[in-house]
């Protein structure tokens, strides 16, 4: 039967309200990120999955305090977390281009060990620069080396375990990157996939290409679970949930916050810009670099990025606040309880999606509402289970020894 997994996500980025806006340090405690974890294994979520960025963000030539940069390191804070739960997986986005393979395997092997079974991996190949001038080695893989290099890494990473945690019991493997080396990466390599496609029409053609690619090297949809990103927000009315979903919008954009966006790409202060009014009159300061400060996507050239912003902007009559909003949107369920568990109950049952990787609306209660009155729902139509099925996050989530260990190496190579 098919079923829906919750991942609790904390993507580090701008898109939360904390309980007091005015103290983001709670961000960083560890206090916090416990209550998540434990609303979310009450809940019976299936994983908690964090992503990755491995060098603080800058802005303006200065550590950027517009997002949350200084993240706990993630297989710390796992170690922390598996301590006060027990059920409850933990995902952790690693990259196979600046990372060692021995090392990385290694401590994900004493994440999986202590936590008795509940480790993931979420292999990316990264393509940021900002994460390439941390390791002073610039953006430095082309797309088609990053892969080619991701598969060499994964082979020792499953080598190393093999030998330390026996071949029956690896963590389990995620992946994230969507070109068609990515979803062919995943197709052969994965047990699931953070996907980006939450709207349904999206969502049910990723499902179809990733079958396909299954299909070529043996294995059934059933060995990859999809996981788009996504946010839940509730109300007695559809009315209300929509209110509140602007409201934490609203709190959670704040001017500076949408400024920032804008000089991530015009690196120059644009303070002197109302958010309301119009984008920039002025070019960007430094046409020609690739962007290596900001949150924009490495490929994107300044200008080019600029060019098709002003474009969206007059083509939809678009403010800043509204150019941000667009560019910012997290796809997200709003409803009533009983409507959102239809929603989702429909993406289950045609195979979509198998799962979410949820990001709270805020913490650390942003799970509460969830886990109180969606969960029941998702229950009483038959796509969510009344206790976990096992105590490992591969039991949990249903899939067979690992893939390295059941499909002959020739098919997938
Ligand atoms: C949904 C999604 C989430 C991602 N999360 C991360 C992340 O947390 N850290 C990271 O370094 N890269 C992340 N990536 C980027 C991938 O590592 C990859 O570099 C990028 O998508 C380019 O590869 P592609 O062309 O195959 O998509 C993510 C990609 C996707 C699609």
């Amino acid at each position: 039967m098919r079923r829906l997994h919750l991942n609790a996500f904390f993507p580090f980025g701008p898109i939360y309200v904390w309980d007091e806006l005015e103290r983001p340090e709670q961000y960083y405690e560890f206090d916090g990120f416990a209550q998540l974890a434990r609303t979310a294994e009450r809940g019976l979520f299936t994983g908690v999955f964090l992503g990755d960025s491995q060098r603080l963000r800058e802005h303006l030539g200065r550590i950027t305090d517009t997002a949350v940069t200084g993240r706990p390191d993630q297989l710390v804070l796992f170690s922390y977390l598996a301590a006060l739960t027990e059920k409850i997986g933990f995902v952790a986005t690693l990259n196979t281009t600046f990372n060692d393979p021995i090392d990385l395997a290694r401590r994900l092997a004493t994440v999986h060990t202590l936590s008795h079974g509940r480790a993931g991996w979420n292999v990316v190949t990264t393509d940021n620069a900002w994460t390439g001038e941390n390791f002073r080695r610039g953006n430095y893989l082309d797309h088609t080396h990053r892969y080619e290099h991701a598969l060499a890494h994964l082979r020792t990473v499953q080598a190393y375990w093999d030998e330390e945690l026996g071949s029956a019991s690896h963590p389990v493997l995620f992946q994230a990157g969507e070109s068609d080396e990515g979803r062919d990466f995943a197709a052969r390599h994965a047990e699931a996939i953070f996907s980006r496609y939450l709207d349904y029409d999206q969502a049910s053609a990723f499902a179809a290409d990733l079958t396909a690619r299954l299909g070529r090297v043996g294995r059934p949809r059933s060995d990859l679970a999809i996981f788009p990103g996504a946010k839940i927000t509730l109300g007695d009315t559809r009315a209300e949930a929509e209110e509140k979903a602007a409201e934490f919008e609203r709190r959670t954009w704040t001017d500076r916050r949408i400024r920032a966006v804008l000089e991530s790409v015009w690196s120059r202060d644009l303070s002197a810009y109302d958010v309301d009014g119009p984008l920039p009159d002025v070019g960007p300061a430094d046409p020609e670099q690739t962007v290596t400060h900001g949150v924009v996507n490495s490929r994107d050239q300044p200008l080019r990025t600029v060019g098709a912003w002003r474009t969206l902007a007059a083509e939809r009559g678009y403010t800043i606040r509204g150019l941000v909003a667009h560019l910012s949107r997290t796809a997200q369920f709003v409803g009533t309880p009983g409507e959102v568990a239809d929603r989702l109950a429909h993406y289950v049952r045609t195979g979509a999606i198998d799962g979410l990787n949820l990001v709270p609306n805020a913490v650390p209660t942003g799970f509460d509402e969830v886990v109180e009155r969606l969960v029941p729902e998702l229950q009483d139509r038959g796509i969510y289970p009344a206790e976990y099925a096992g105590s490992t996050l591969r039991d949990n989530l249903g899939l067979p020894a690992p893939v390295a260990h059941r499909i002959p190496t020739e098919a997938r190579s």
